[in-house]
Order: structure tokens, then sequence, then C-alpha cells
């Protein structure tokens, strides 16, 4: 009799661990379920950047392409543009390593689009008070602009 009611005790305290240990995988997922679905609805929040184009690549640079970049640019864009200092708009010499290769694209090719979506370039626009004129360039010529600045940014 003392001995059924001991092992009926043990029963019931393996019971109540195996509660426990359920108790805790169940709270483990549903944690892990809401810790990964508030991440989610954080990177909606991030909107992504307007641009006009995308997916430039920058490949082994090229000096012939740079060169061209450079007359075009004293042509088409040096009239507003310096390299280290503010004038019209802002200085370009470095623009390069401050901006990514799609929003100098974006900005060289379609400048009127960017200042009302992009907030970088409607911020500009605010600063400098002057709306930057669509030049009309090709995306071959936008491209070997964008080389020459790469040239100046890096020294080359
Ligand atoms: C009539 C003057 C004018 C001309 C010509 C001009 N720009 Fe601009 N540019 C501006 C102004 C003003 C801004 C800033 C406000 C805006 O975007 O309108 C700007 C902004 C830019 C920016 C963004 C800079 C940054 O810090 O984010 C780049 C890049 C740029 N111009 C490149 C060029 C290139 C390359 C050319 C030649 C093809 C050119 N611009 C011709 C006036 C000009």
């Amino acid at each position: 009799m003392k001995t059924e009611k001991i092992s009926r005790k043990e029963e019931l305290i393996k019971k109540i661990g195996e509660q426990k240990v359920i108790l805790f995988f169940a709270l483990l997922i549903i944690g892990s379920f809401l810790v990964l679905t508030s991440c989610g609805e954080q990177e909606e929040e991030v909107k992504e950047e307007f641009l006009v184009i995308k997916g430039t690549k920058i490949g082994e640079f090229n000096p012939e392409k740079a060169e061209k970049g450079a007359k075009i640019f004293a042509e088409k864009c040096a009239a507003c543009h310096k390299y280290e200092e503010k004038f019209v708009g802002p200085p370009l010499g470095n623009v390069f390593k401050r901006r990514s290769p799609d929003y100098i694209m974006s900005q060289i090719l379609d400048p009127e689009k960017m200042t009302h979506n992009n907030d970088t370039t409607k911020a500009l626009l605010k600063q400098y008070m002057t709306q930057m004129p669509n030049q009309h360039l090709s995306h071959e010529e936008a491209l070997m602009i964008l080389e020459h600045l790469r040239a100046k940014a890096e020294g080359k």
C-alpha cells in the first residue's frame, strides 16, 4: 500500500516535469515567431531609395572612357559644378565616394525625376535653389562621366 502511494506521487511529479518541458518549447516557438515577424515589419518600413537607373556595374578602370567623360564634363557640367567647392550645384570631385553609381547615373540622365522623388536630391534642390537641367546625354555618355568622376575621387 505504501509503495503504491509513493509510485503514484513519482508519476505525478514526472508528469508535471513533462508538462514543463512542453510549455518551455511552446514558449520558445511562440517567442521566436514573434521576433521573426517583428523583423519582417521593420524591413517593410525601410523605404527603398528612389532611383531612375538601376544595375550600374563598375568594372575595371577605363582611362580612355574617363578622358572622354572629362571632356563632356567640361562642356556640359562645369558651368555649374566645380570639383572642390560649392558652385551653382554641389562639388563633384568626391561624389563617386559619397553616392552610389546608380544615384549618379540617375541624376545625370533624369535630374528632374530625381529632385521630385529622391529625398537626397530633393534636399539639395532646397539648399542650392536651382533645378539641375536635363543635359540629354546618352546612357553611354553618362557612363563616361561616371568613369571621370571615379578617376577624380580615386585619384586616378
Ligand atoms: C545649370 C546648372 C547645372 C548643370 C549644367 C549641371 N548640374 Fe548637376 N546639379 C546642379 C544643382 C543645382 C544640383 C543640386 C540640386 C538638384 O539636383 O537640382 C545638382 C546636383 C548634381 C548631382 C548630385 C550631387 C550630390 O551630392 O548628390 C550630381 C551627381 C550632378 N549634379 C552631376 C552633374 C553632371 C554630371 C552634369 C553634367 C552632365 C551636371 N550635373 C550639370 C546644377 C547643375
